[in-house]
């Protein structure tokens, strides 16, 4: 079941810019490569997945436009987290053979038919897994997982303030904190994202297009009895984490996970000392160099809660490769609920939604 082709499509980043204009446009940083070399098996542990989808994350978008901390020499092939299909394995693989479903997350690469990975960084997709769903998995539910579960190592009954709630981290955010049995309180932009937020059960929505986030966090934490906020989850940044500050109980854990807003907020040091807080910075793809471990337990749990209904990935947008810049814009103009995806598969029928 080797690929008996030698080339692929792959969408090439070639020089730094916004993605947004139709890949076509000569003004586009991004370009749909129709020959480009099928890679290698590079070790006898390497292993060929014939991607079937690939997720967008919001650094996928800053690393385009050069404004992320990891800055790949030009030109590169997007992407990261993706599922697929094992298509042909190294002479040493153990774990794996041709047809096993899996996924994983590169360091670049997945904006492609084909990737080769290491064994050791691929994961079998569990039976009863949707392939589309396994492939938006890793970074955002990985992010929110190692950060709620093993850093902050929230508790049945604490109260837990997620930020950009219906965003890709966000709303794995708020479903991990409902399976810990935490109180979760998540605030999101307009009726469309409260409205899925609620059917989640998340305990109060705050709506930042009606309300005021101080105002409406204490009204409810009167209402439940509640003191305050334990563990703040911030993709955000900015005023947004300015004001939840405000909301943090004495001893509370703060998670700095990113800066959608483009704006670094100040923690300041004199109040995480007399309240006590922790401030976790989370870099989640940097525990694959530090502490694989922990990123591949986190990856088998959140698989089998996937698996077992627990978690349900939701998926906003549905994009082919050639209509990357459409994926792009869903991520830039605020529109994603949950994920962005690219599935690759010619045969999948992706079909544009924005
Ligand atoms: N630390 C890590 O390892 C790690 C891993 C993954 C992601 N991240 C970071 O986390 C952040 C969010 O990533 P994501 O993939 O969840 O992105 P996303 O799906 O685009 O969600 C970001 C959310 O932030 C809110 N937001 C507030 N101000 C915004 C602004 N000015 N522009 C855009 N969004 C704004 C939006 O919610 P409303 O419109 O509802 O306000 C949006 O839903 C990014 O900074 C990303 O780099 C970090």
């Amino acid at each position: 079941m080797n690929s008996s082709r030698s080339l692929m499509e792959a969408l090439l980043c070639e020089k730094l810019g916004d993605p947004v204009v139709p890949i076509t446009s000569p003004a586009s940083p991004i370009t749909l490569a129709k020959t480009h070399p099928i890679p290698s098996l590079t070790s006898p542990t390497s292993v060929r997945v014939r991607v079937h989808a690939t997720s967008l994350n919001y650094a996928n978008y800053l690393q385009i436009l050069g404004k992320y901390q990891e800055k790949p020499p030009l030109p590169f092939i997007p992407g990261s987290d993706y599922s697929g299909v094992v298509e042909a394995v190294g002479e040493a693989v153990s774990r794996f053979k041709v047809g096993d479903r899996v996924c994983s997350v590169a360091g670049l690469g997945s904006f492609a038919e084909f990737i080769v990975d290491d064994e050791k960084d691929l994961l079998l997709v569990p039976e009863g897994c949707d392939l589309l769903a396994a492939g938006a998995l890793p970074v955002a539910f990985g992010t929110s997982h190692v950060a709620l579960v093993h850093r902050a190592q929230l508790k049945v009954g604490q109260v837990l303030l997620v930020l950009g709630a219906a965003g890709g981290v966000g709303l794995s955010a708020v479903q991990i904190g409902k399976v810990c049995g935490a109180v979760v309180i998540a605030v999101a932009r307009g009726a469309e994202k409260v409205q899925l937020l609620e059917s989640l059960g998340v305990d109060h929505v705050v709506d930042l297009s009606k309300g005021n986030v101080i105002e409406s966090v204490k009204k409810f934490l009167k209402m439940r009895n509640l003191k305050g906020v334990d563990v703040l989850y911030d993709p955000v940044g900015g005023k947004l984490t300015k004001e939840s500050l405000k909301l943090l109980n004495w001893g509370a854990s703060i998670l700095v996970i990113g800066f959608a807003s483009g704006e670094v907020p100040v923690i300041p040091a004199n109040i995480a000392l007399v309240k006590n807080w922790t401030i976790h910075g989370l870099y989640w793809g940097s525990h694959k160099i530090h502490q694989p471990h922990v990123l591949e337990d986190s990856l088998k749990e959140l698989l089998s809660w996937l698996s077992k209904g627990l978690i349900k990935v939701h998926i906003s947008h549905k994009y082919s490769l050639h209509e990357a810049n459409l994926a792009f814009t869903a991520i830039k103009e605020r529109k994603a609920i949950g994920k962005v995806m690219i599935v690759v598969e010619k045969s999948s029928g992706a079909r544009a939604k924005l």
